[in-house]
């Protein structure tokens, strides 16, 4: 199983898309392994949009995401990443896939709902940035049998 991190960016919690969205992930069978509210600040926004720093838009995107508190998660299945990043959706919400959150949600390049780890080495420093190691919960939901089957369960 693996993890990826998952932020409830401003634009979904003051458009009020917070429980049509984890309603998604839950219906696709994938686990919550960690959940909470926080505000970000600039420290870990330049830490966690480093490939963006010099970007014209950055003070724009750090003003974005300082805008309300957000809600960060950890969800935890086979591939996780991959299929997190596939229900995300291009990151302009104009030209990402109807079906995608932010095909579905969103009509901005930066207003666009979700954030959603992009690879393994991205999800691991990010869960590791928002979450302590006790944040984290290793349970396995009783119904994981009828998610997949037992050659797709590893752990
Ligand atoms: P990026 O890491 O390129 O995309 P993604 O979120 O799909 O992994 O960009 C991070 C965030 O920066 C993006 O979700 C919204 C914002 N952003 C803009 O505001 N304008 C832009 O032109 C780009 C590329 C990103």
């Amino acid at each position: 199983m693996e993890k990826t991190l998952v932020i409830f960016k401003p634009s979904a919690i003051e458009r009020g898309l917070v429980g049509n969205i984890l309603t998604r992930f839950q219906q696709k069978g994938l686990i919550i392994a960690g959940m909470k509210m926080m505000m970000l600040d600039e420290k870990i926004l330049r830490e966690h949009y480093s490939h963006l720093v010099d970007k014209s838009f950055f003070p724009l995107l750090l003003k974005s995401m300082m805008a309300s508190p957000v809600i960060v998660m950890c969800l935890e299945g086979k591939d996780a990443i991959n299929v997190v990043r596939l229900m995300t959706g291009a990151t302009n919400g104009r030209e990402a896939l109807p079906g995608t959150i932010r095909g579905d949600f969103a009509s901005s390049n930066q207003e666009n709902i979700i954030h959603a780890s992009s690879c393994p080495e991205d999800a691991k420093a990010e869960v590791a940035r928002f979450f302590k190691p006790e944040e984290i919960f290793d349970w396995v939901p009783v119904n994981i049998p009828f998610v997949y089957s037992a050659l797709e369960i590893e752990k």
